[in-house]
Order: C-alpha cells, then structure tokens, then sequence
C-alpha cells in the first residue's frame, strides 16, 4: 500500500487532481469535503451541526473527521493505497492518521503540496461560485476566511512532514493536465 496527501488551500484543485490521480494509480480517494457535504445532502444529525460551521469556512472538529476517516479505511478493501484529500488539516488529524496508518501497518509515503497564488485561488473559486451549490463558494467574505483558516490552522503540517522528510512541493499553476502530469511524475516514484 502507498499512501499520498494531497495539500493545498481552498481552490488549489485538490479535489480535480484526486478523482484523476486516484484513476491512475487505482488509489481510494478520500475527501473529507465530500464526505461532510453527503452528511449534509443526506440530512442526518452530524451533516445538519457541522453545515454551520462549514458555512462560515471554519474547519469542524478534528474528532468528527478522524472518525470519518477510519470507518473508510476499516471499510476498504482491494486497492493500491489512498490518496487523503482535505484531511488532515490540523497537526492534531496528522498525528492521528499517522497513528491510524501505522496501527495498520501503513505510513503516510508523500505530502503533495499544490502552489498556487492567491490571485488565482480567489479566481478559481470565484468561478466555481457561478454554478457551485456549495454555500462557502458564494459570500467573499467566507472564500477570505477559508484561506485564512488554511494559513493558521493547516499550513502548519507542512513544516512538520517537512522534518519527517514527506514533504513534496508542486506548481499547481497552469492548466489542469500539466498540473496532473506534474503530480503523476512525482507519484511515480513511490507507486
Ligand atoms: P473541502 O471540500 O476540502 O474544500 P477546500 O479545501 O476549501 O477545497 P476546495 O474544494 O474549495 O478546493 P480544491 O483544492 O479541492 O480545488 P478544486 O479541485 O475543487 O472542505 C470544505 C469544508 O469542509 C472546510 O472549509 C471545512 O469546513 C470542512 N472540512 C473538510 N475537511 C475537513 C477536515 N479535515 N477538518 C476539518 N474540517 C474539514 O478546484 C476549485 C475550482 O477550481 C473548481 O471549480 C475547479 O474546476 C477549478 N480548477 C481546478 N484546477 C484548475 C486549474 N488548473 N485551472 C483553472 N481552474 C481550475
């Protein structure tokens, strides 16, 4: 098993890269977004108390997501490896799937951390916010808070998959396919 992050703030095209990496390299792709947004599309408990939070752009509590995260692990079977997309977020959620994987006999093989410039972050979701349902698309305000939460609160776990040697950089800005084939090039080398 072979196991990626794929990091950036809100816009950077995590979620566009994983469906194609995921095909690619037969990797379960698991985004804690989607997983939340299908809480709240199914109407359960959980979805309709963390729909406030995530429509103010802040993160819901690392607890909520861990759990959500190891119930797909536990219930996936028959694939290369997984590609984490949107988690962890805090240091605490990379303490606790490093935990997680190596209870399993797993590690975290390589952090791939998508660069791109705020300009572009605010355009992308700017335009998204046109045809997107998704509430945090839509108010400014909200779009400047994700990306702010993403500074304070997650961009710290680069630092710390920096020291553990993890930590990949890649130039997220240009068209889709050459971010993909940028991506598929680094994967490469440890699938
Ligand atoms: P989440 O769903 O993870 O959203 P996000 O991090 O804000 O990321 P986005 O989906 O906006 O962007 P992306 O990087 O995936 O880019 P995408 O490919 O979509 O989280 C939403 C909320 O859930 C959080 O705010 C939080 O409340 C909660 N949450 C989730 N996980 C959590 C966790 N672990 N802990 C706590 N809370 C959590 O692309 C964006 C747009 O750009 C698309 O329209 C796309 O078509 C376009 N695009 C992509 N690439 C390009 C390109 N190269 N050129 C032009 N356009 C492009």
């Amino acid at each position: 098993m072979v196991n990626f992050l794929i990091f950036g703030p809100p816009g950077s095209g995590k979620g566009t890269q994983s469906v194609k990496l995921a095909e690619k390299f037969r990797l379960v792709h698991l985004s804690t977004g989607d997983m939340l947004r299908a809480e709240i599309a199914s109407g359960t408990d959980l979805g309709k108390r963390m729909s406030t939070i995530m429509s103010k752009g802040e993160l819901v509590p690392d607890e909520v997501v861990i759990e959500m995260i190891a119930v797909k692990i536990d219930s996936t079977k028959g694939f290369a490896g997984f590609l984490f997309d949107g988690f962890p977020r805090t240091v605490a959620q990379t303490v606790a799937l490093e935990k997680m994987l190596n209870d399993r006999g797993m590690k975290i093989d390589r952090m791939l951390v998508l660069d791109v410039d705020h300009d572009e972050l605010v355009k992308r979701l700017i335009a998204r916010a046109e045809q997107s349902g998704r509430p945090d698309d839509k108010d400014p305000a909200v779009v400047d808070n994700r990306i702010d939460v993403y500074k304070s609160k997650t961009e710290p776990i680069i630092n710390y998959c920096r020291e553990k040697g993890i930590y990949q950089p890649v130039n997220g800005m240009g068209s889709i396919d050459d971010i993909f084939a940028r991506l598929a090039e680094q994967m490469k080398k440890f699938v």
